[in-house]
């Protein structure tokens, strides 16, 4: 069977680490590009992405792309493309589009041209006037990027972040995407310590358990390709069984979360409930100034409130000194900390940061300050 080119769509700075991520899955001839990472597949391995990916927020199957700049540009070629191999005659399909920098600004009118397109592909393919729609569902997106249009169709549905588990979040709780990212960015490995010392809804921590327990993150999602023909059932039945045969159900982890707020702590156990990993994170309410830290080894990710969404400047200050106190001479600890501050780093006075990815939280631009520390012994 021929390979399909699927595009992984990922929050701008993440592209790194999806890709190591399907390099890992086993997907070769990887292109980087802002914000995607376009790869090869069959289409029995759809299935693979959508259950593993960690850090991506959604999987689509390229139809093709092209230069367009006037509507007949659009319309022609939107109508070469392949439609009636994916769209069954039964299937429900709508259009959604975006256009930057393009002649062809209007989104709707783009939206309409390419709806208009698949229908007479599928007309005359099918020999029929009327669709009923009753079937698999499709979304396709137009995508105009400096005329150049790209055409894709959506196989992941309501998107790889909705892991399910967060029954509760926080006030500014992180994507579950980004988090997972977050510890992928780090050296975590299962045996580590990990604390999250302002855990808000936990879900750094439990995407770290995640993680650890080799727990594919959508394993109990249903995707929008699911009723698709072209993917064999088994495919996905294959797919899930191999993800629930990968959970290492042995190890021993050690994630702490600590949080100020009662009610995040709530939320975080039931979030970890949630995601079957509540027996794997200790959660507590504790004022950061308060957390006494006696080992000599560990990882801390967290992301403290920054001006721009909670929290007051005393408030912050009073974290950082507590950061400061703690982990300024402990050698043995890395440190990463997402922030929107800039001013972090003059703040925290273990020395200048190993690295600073630049991050976007909820379309704020912020930075991950990453700290290595010495490991323990093998
Ligand atoms: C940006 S939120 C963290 C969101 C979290 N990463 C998530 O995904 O839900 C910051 C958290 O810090 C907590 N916090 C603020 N001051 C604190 C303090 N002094 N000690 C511990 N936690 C604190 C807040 O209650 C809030 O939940």
């Amino acid at each position: 069977m021929n390979k399909l080119t699927l595009i992984a769509i990922n929050t701008f700075g993440l592209e790194t680490v999806v890709k190591r991520e399907l390099l890992a899955l086993g997907f070769e001839d990887l292109k980087v590009f802002n914000g995607r990472v376009e790869f090869q597949a069959e289409a029995d391995q759809i299935p693979i992405p959508n259950l593993w990916l960690r850090s991506a927020d959604r999987v689509l199957l390229k139809m093709g792309e092209f230069e367009a700049k006037t509507f007949e540009d659009l319309f022609e070629q939107t109508k070469a493309l392949p439609w009636e191999e994916w769209i069954t005659r039964e299937g429900e399909f709508t259009v959604t589009g975006k256009s930057v920098k393009s002649t062809l600004g209007s989104v709707r009118a783009c939206q309409s041209i390419v709806k208009k397109a698949v229908v007479e592909k599928l007309k005359e393919k099918y020999q029929t006037e009327v669709f009923p729609e009753t079937g698999p569902k499709y979304t396709i997106q137009v995508s105009l990027l400096q005329d150049t249009a790209s055409l894709t169709i959506d196989t992941t549905g309501q998107g790889l972040n909705r892991r399910g588990y967060r029954k509760q979040a926080g006030e500014a709780s992180l994507k579950e995407t980004m988090a997972a990212a977050l510890v992928l960015l780090s050296f975590y490995k299962k045996d580590r310590l990990l604390i999250d010392p302002m855990c808000g809804s936990g879900t750094i921590l439990i995407e770290a358990a995640l993680i650890a327990r080799n727990i594919a993150p959508n394993l109990y999602t249903s995707f929008a390709s699911e009723e698709w023909p072209q993917i064999h059932s088994e495919a996905w039945t294959q797919a899930r069984e191999a993800a629930r045969q990968a959970i290492d159900r042995q190890s021993e982890l050690q994630l702490f979360g600590y949080d100020i707020d009662p009610d995040m702590v709530r939320a975080s156990k039931a979030n970890a409930k949630a995601a079957g990993v509540d027996k794997d994170i200790h959660f507590a309410q504790q004022d950061v100034k308060n957390l006494w830290i006696d080992q000599q080894y560990g990882i801390v990710i967290s992301n403290p409130p920054y001006g721009m969404k909670i929290g007051d400047f005393q408030q912050i200050n009073q974290i950082y000194i507590a950061l400061n106190k703690m982990f300024r001479k402990k050698t043995g600890w890395s440190v990463y900390i997402l922030t929107g501050d800039k001013k972090f780093p003059d703040y925290f006075k273990r020395g200048k940061p190993d690295r600073v990815r630049k991050l976007f939280n909820a379309n704020i631009e912020v930075n991950y300050y990453q700290y290595f520390g010495e490991r323990p012994a093998a």
